[in-house]
């Protein structure tokens, strides 16, 4: 068993590792030679045309890969300028959702298993969407099911908790984002090149968080002491703090929520007393301010907030939180795929320091093919 751990503790850890190997494996064949360009025409076969006629799209899925498809909507409505809804796939199928011909439908599964997405997959096929699946897991059913599939390299994921299926998502999503705004021509050719080379970066970036992987170890034993804390974000990182809340809900089994720091003053803050941890995502640079305004808020009534920020602004940062954490800097839109680490790692460390089965946490299932 410790041979299949790679003489890691645990799987979640070994998963956790191996997201550098899984951005490449993702990018690998999508890139064009010229390192300028992506190419997903093998496999997605709409035509140019149909790329264009697209008119919105709507990514469904659960759990973490809804939380992927959270960022796949601002990816591709930033790049490739269509709307997008991200939807609960239990949730989705009963709210008669407006789907035509011209609807895009993208599923977002790692096993290509849960019950409720290939649901929803049926219902999308039904009412005449164009299906395409992001799944980790080739001849699934949701890839089987799909009319169009790219498949996440990040090879099998065996922990409860996802960790480099839900990375890989986000790569498969850039990749996505680039490729539609390329056959819809809302972006220059610059910017893709641009993005690209950044996305070449992301792996050893990983690297680099984990080589400090330790460092979460203190802060997790000091979260895992507290039975409630909160994660807070704007824009991409309100996205990320939200999956960082679940993984740390269903390994550790600590309540914590998931903010968007604008919306506290709307009547959360009242649950902010003395000692509550606050993790505090700072890396979108144009939303920063904000952000430190709101970290402001939650310091004043006692919060002890750890905040993520980006190399470079961790100074900056510093000055408003009790303990900081830096990510390397990527550009805005890709940071998700730096800033989980770290959350990862927290939640990682705070089951440990719980005592909890990490790979195997209670009540939960690794796919759940029930409704
Ligand atoms: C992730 O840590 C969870 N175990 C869970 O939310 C999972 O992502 C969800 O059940 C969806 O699974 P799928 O990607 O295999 O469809």
């Amino acid at each position: 068993v410790t041979a299949e751990k790679a003489g890691f503790d645990h799987f979640m850890l070994k998963e956790i590792h191996e997201q550098p190997k899984a951005y490449r494996d993702t990018m690998m064949g999508r890139i064009g030679a010229d390192g300028k360009s992506v190419t997903l025409s093998k496999e997605i076969g709409m035509t140019t045309e149909q790329i264009r006629g697209i008119s919105r799209v709507h990514i469904v899925a659960c759990g973490t890969a809804f939380h992927a498809g959270l960022v796949g909507k601002t990816v591709i409505e930033s790049l490739a300028r269509i709307p997008v809804e991200t939807d609960v796939a239990s949730e989705y199928r009963y709210r008669s959702p407006i789907i035509t011909p011209d609807t895009l439908v993208i599923v977002v599964s790692q096993s290509g298993e849960t019950a409720d997405t290939l649901a929803a997959l049926r219902e999308a096929k039904r009412n005449g969407a164009r299906v395409l699946a992001i799944t980790n897991v080739v001849g699934s059913s949701v890839a089987r099911d799909a009319d169009d599939v790219i498949t996440t390299w990040a090879g099998p994921e065996i922990a409860v908790a996802s960790t480099k299926a839900y990375s890989s998502q986000l790569i498969a999503f850039y990749l996505l984002g680039l490729y539609l705004a390329q056959e819809r021509g809302t972006i220059e050719q610059a910017q893709v090149a641009e993005i690209v080379e950044a996305m070449h970066r992301l792996p050893d970036q990983v690297e680099s968080i984990l080589e400090q992987a330790e460092l979460y170890k203190g802060v997790a034993e000091a979260v895992s002491k507290h039975d409630n804390l909160f994660f807070i974000g704007r824009g991409l990182d309100f996205a990320v703090a939200q999956e960082g809340s679940l993984k740390l809900k269903e390994i550790s089994y600590i309540h914590s929520e998931a903010y968007a720091a604008g919306e506290l003053k709307h009547g959360t803050l009242a649950l902010i007393e003395d000692g509550i941890p606050v993790i505090a995502l700072v890396t979108q640079e144009d939303l920063y301010e904000k952000t430190l305004s709101n970290i402001k808020e939650v310091k004043a009534r006692g919060a002890h907030v750890l905040g993520i920020a980006n190399a470079g602004y961790e100074d900056e940062v510093a000055k408003s939180v009790d303990e900081t954490f830096s990510i390397p800097r990527t550009l805005p839109l890709l940071t998700p795929a730096l800033s989980v680490v770290p959350l990862q790692l927290l939640s990682y460390h705070a089951s440990l320091a719980r005592g909890n089965d990490v790979d195997k946490p209670r009540n939960l299932a690794k796919s759940v093919t029930v409704e």
